[in-house]
């Protein structure tokens, strides 16, 4: 058995998928997997055809991991990979298509605009964000529509900081994703299909230190408490496993993926989006979601290689 872990990326995301491709690999040798592991570049396609392993592990975030193009060029070369297909990537990275579908599927998402850059230079900074905060009120989250690990994302208590939010947002960019702030419990419920249909494994419940799950609160030991399983009663905490399983078949995805969630105090779960490339680092949630379930991450790894190559 071969397998080759793709990791790295062109997206800020990088640093955080080489770490979680590493973590992917070194399980896998545990395992005694023979393990090769590649970025994304113009070799890629020629070494898929030249050298086929048995199947790939994508573990790339953002693009051109996320997004599906990478995984197109894994149709292409008709190497069996782990994970949703080009199709069904789109779909979740799309923030806002990933809300409509599954809001349609009977599952709460947060009032929101997508706006583009255009349109904020346009319309003139205050007239803007005057009228965004009229129409979804204070506070807010603005974050890029697509990309993760936080990046251009920020919480918003005044119209005035909204100018300066999306300003940063559109760094990342060229539409930015105004959404209601949701009060409640941040919770992430991974799901894992390792041949016996989709399973969503125990919630983990995130409590970052000041309050705000940031690049640094995700990726600095420490930084952010987490309870897994989350400290919901239980028909909530089946709830929000329903919601991931939910947003996983209504986006169409496959093997795994992580749902992140708003749990409010009423016990109403809001979906925010679905990661189809979760992290996978020491600090990440699909990791704890495993352990929380009573089963080893190098092992789930492996299934997932396993039934990709079937
Ligand atoms: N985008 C980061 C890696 C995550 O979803 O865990
Ligand atoms: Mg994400």
């Amino acid at each position: 058995d071969r397998v080759l872990v793709l990791a790295g990326g062109l997206s800020p995301e990088h640093e955080v998928s080489v770490r979680s491709g590493r973590r992917v690999a070194e399980s896998l040798r545990r395992l005694d997997i023979e393990v090769q592991t590649a970025d994304v570049d113009s070799a890629l396609l020629g070494r898929l055809s030249s050298d086929p392993p048995q199947a790939v592990f994508p573990v790339l975030h953002g693009a051109p991991g996320e997004d599906g193009v990478v995984r197109e060029v894994l149709e292409v070369s008709g190497v069996p990979y782990v994970g949703a297909r080009p199709d069904a990537c789109r779909r979740a990275y799309a923030k806002p298509v990933a809300k409509a579908l599954v809001e349609a599927r009977g599952v709460a998402v947060p009032r929101g605009v997508a706006l583009p850059k255009a349109a904020f230079r346009d319309l003139g900074a205050r007239e803007l964000v005057d009228r965004i905060a009229a129409a979804l009120g204070l506070p807010l989250f603005v974050k890029p529509d697509q990309g993760g690990s936080a990046f251009g994302a920020a919480t918003v208590d005044s119209a005035d900081a909204l100018s300066s939010a999306l300003v940063n947002c559109f760094a990342y960019g060229d539409t930015a994703l105004v959404e209601e702030r949701i009060a409640g419990t941040e919770v992430a419920v991974s799901v894992v299909d390792t041949g016996d249909g989709p399973t969503a494994l125990p919630p983990v419940e995130i409590v970052p230190d000041g309050g705000v799950y940031d690049y640094a609160a995700r990726y600095t030991a420490g930084r952010t408490e987490f309870f897994a399983p989350a400290r919901l009663e239980g028909a909530v905490a089946e709830a929000a496993k329903e919601a991931a399983l939910t947003a996983h078949s209504a986006l169409g995805l496959r093997d795994l993926s992580r749902t992140d969630m708003i749990v409010e105090d009423s016990g109403r779960v809001v979906f925010l989006e679905a990661n189809v490339a979760p992290g996978m680092m020491e600090t990440s949630l699909f990791p704890m979601a495993v352990e929380a379930a009573g089963m080893d991450f190098a092992i789930v790894c492996r299934e997932l290689a396993h039934r990709a190559a079937l």
